[in-house]
């Protein structure tokens, strides 16, 4: 398919379809989508949203989280596991407020350098709330892309990773990253579906090298478990 008929279809199916609705979407504010992204990395959105609205509505801001006392914090993150996250957290807020003004930095490379931030946080949150013009990659976007696109590499190897990486920079809407970004994370948890992908509705029906055939199932192939 056109690379840029990908997008096309992406933001039509979007804004039309998409019915998904999450706290955090359509959000500006660089910490609400750092905090939504560090909970979703280990969690089911079904599960994430409680503690993000817990969070905000007790620390509605950097410098709230950067000196709360750290058991209040870890109090909250209670039940969700992988504790470094909320250590991170804690971390980086403190940073922020004291270094930044409570200010998130307004680049991809200055948010990556931030302790807790990979470069998927560091897309999610340069596109979201400065319009910046990163690909979010995660598992979603691998399935999706490699259905699509018909991509028979193993998406576990480095090879594998480079293609979809450098495929999904390219497809990426640069006239609306945070969009386009939001939109491929929803279409993969609602359409393209790691089980019983729901193919009869999806808008790439007619382009999607899996579909034509038959290989939905298949891909992504991953090599190791
Ligand atoms: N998983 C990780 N980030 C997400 C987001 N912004 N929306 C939905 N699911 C996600």
């Amino acid at each position: 398919m056109i690379h840029n008929l990908f997008s096309h279809y992406l933001i039509d199916w979007n804004r039309n379809k998409n019915n998904r609705k999450m706290p955090w979407k359509g959000v500006k504010d660089p910490y609400k989508i750092w905090l939504s992204e560090i909970i979703l990395q280990q969690t089911r959105v079904d599960q994430g949203l409680k503690y993000y609205e817990n969070f905000i509505i007790t620390f509605p801001t950097i410098h709230d989280l950067a000196k709360a006392d750290e058991k209040k914090v870890f109090k909250l993150w209670e039940g969700l596991g992988y504790y470094s996250r909320c250590k991170n957290l804690i971390h980086t807020a403190r940073v922020l407020s004291s270094t930044q003004n409570g200010q998130f930095p307004a680049t991809y490379e200055d948010i990556l350098k931030l302790k807790g931030i990979g470069p998927y946080t560091a897309a999610a949150i340069a596109s979201f709330a400065f319009d910046l013009p990163h690909a979010v990659i995660d598992g979603n976007v691998f399935r999706v892309l490699a259905r699509i696109f018909g991509i028979r590499e193993p998406v576990d190897t480095t090879a594998g990773k480079k293609i979809i990486t450098e495929l999904a920079e390219k497809l990426l809407d640069k006239e609306h990253p945070g969009e386009y970004n939001q939109a491929i994370m929803d279409f993969g948890a609602t359409v393209c579906k790691p089980a019983n992908p729901d193919c009869e509705q999806c808008p790439f029906k007619s382009n999607c090298v899996a579909y034509k055939e038959d290989i939905v199932a298949l891909l992504p192939v991953k090599i190791k478990r």
